[in-house]
């Protein structure tokens, strides 16, 4: 008996301290001390042993199995901290990898001139409009009173999609879609795309244009003149004056070029307004009575003018950029710094 007991304490011992996780060792437990387990199997030996023996042998074999529960939970602690040990180790973070940088998104600059605009002229009562960029030569041509012959239908201006269809060259076909569609008073802006066939530093053949239409009984030269000098004091500051000068557009009656101080210089004169003080930035007029006869308007009935204005020279202006392409060739260097 004796010997038995020596050899399950090695035995036991061993395979205590070779348990290489918590699970091997909670089955090293269960196969020394479970109800079939070596020790209570050594245990059960005692009755078969002379009376005299078994309080010697109870003593051995109680002494056995406190010896193993220490060596268990020493063991069962060695493997704990093992574990936490290396889970600190897998998930450690190293602090001084540098972070990772998350690229911010932001409104282009020909967008974030377009929202100051729209939110002046929403400011003074416009609502936005909208029109397809492919347009049909009744629209953006004949509607607006531009003949056939004008310059303006030259293949050299237009892009033409077939005999009919074009890519609309200005916003101004959107009056006549607005106004076909509803009843005056009319107060609309249409910002929008449009397209020529033109580029160089100051054109490309995409841009963007702000449309204005106001129709009613009895909107006056004055009226416009006043609306504009407002959007221009709000656009560009109090300080900046604006001026009209005599023009000409097939779908206004009189017609007027409008120009502002010269934001590089405010109005001293420098090489960007070429000596002059001033810089143009838009056309505008009243609206020409063939206009309101071509979409079923009474021209004795109703009163309106218009204006249009390119949204990138605005930006061009805004933000003091001197080359048009720029907006359009999508460089980062570019975009991030506005
Ligand atoms: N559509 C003209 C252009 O693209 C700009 C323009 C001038 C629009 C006068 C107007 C206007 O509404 O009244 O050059």
């Amino acid at each position: 008996m004796e010997a038995q007991i020596q050899q399950l304490r090695e035995e036991a011992l061993h395979a205590v301290e070779s348990a290489a996780t918590l699970q091997e060792l909670e089955s090293v437990r269960v196969k020394l001390f479970g109800k079939k387990g070596s020790l209570s199997l050594l245990r059960r030996e005692l009755a078969h042993l002379p009376k005299s023996e078994r309080p010697r042998y109870g003593a051995l074999l109680t002494e056995l199995q406190r010896s193993l529960e220490a060596a268990l939970s020493r063991r069962r602690e060695e493997l704990r901290s093992a574990e936490l040990q290396r889970r600190l180790q897998a998930e450690a973070v190293d602090v001084t990898l540098p972070g990772r940088r998350r690229l911010l998104g932001r409104p282009h600059p020909i967008t974030q001139t377009l929202q100051r605009m729209l939110e002046i002229f929403h400011g003074l009562g416009y609502e936005v409009a909208e029109g397809p960029e492919i347009e049909t030569e009744w629209y953006n041509f004949d509607a607006l009173n531009t003949p056939a012959h004008h310059p303006a239908r030259d293949m050299h201006d237009t892009f033409y999609l077939s005999d009919e269809l074009l890519l609309r060259t200005h916003t101004s076909p959107v009056q006549a879609r607005v106004m076909e569609q509803r009843k005056p008073p009319i107060r609309i802006v249409v910002p929008g795309r449009v397209y020529r066939r033109d580029s160089d530093i100051s054109h490309s053949p995409m841009f963007h244009q702000l449309e204005g239409l106001l129709v009613d009984r009895s909107a006056r030269f004055s009226d416009l003149k006043g609306t504009l000098a407002a959007f221009a004091r709000q656009m560009f500051g109090e300080q900046t004056r604006v001026r009209f000068r005599p023009s000409f557009f097939p779908f206004t009656e009189p017609s007027a070029e409008v120009d502002i101080t010269c934001v590089f210089c405010n109005g001293e004169g420098c090489r960007v307004c070429k000596q002059s003080g001033w810089l143009e930035v838009l056309g505008c007029g009243s609206v020409d009575p063939e206009v309101f006869k071509a979409v079923g308007y009474d021209p004795q009935e109703v009163r309106g003018f218009a204006f249009g204005m390119g949204v990138d020279r605005m930006a061009m202006l805004l933000f003091r950029i001197d080359d048009i392409r720029l907006f359009f060739e999508n460089d980062m260097r570019f975009l991030t710094q506005f």
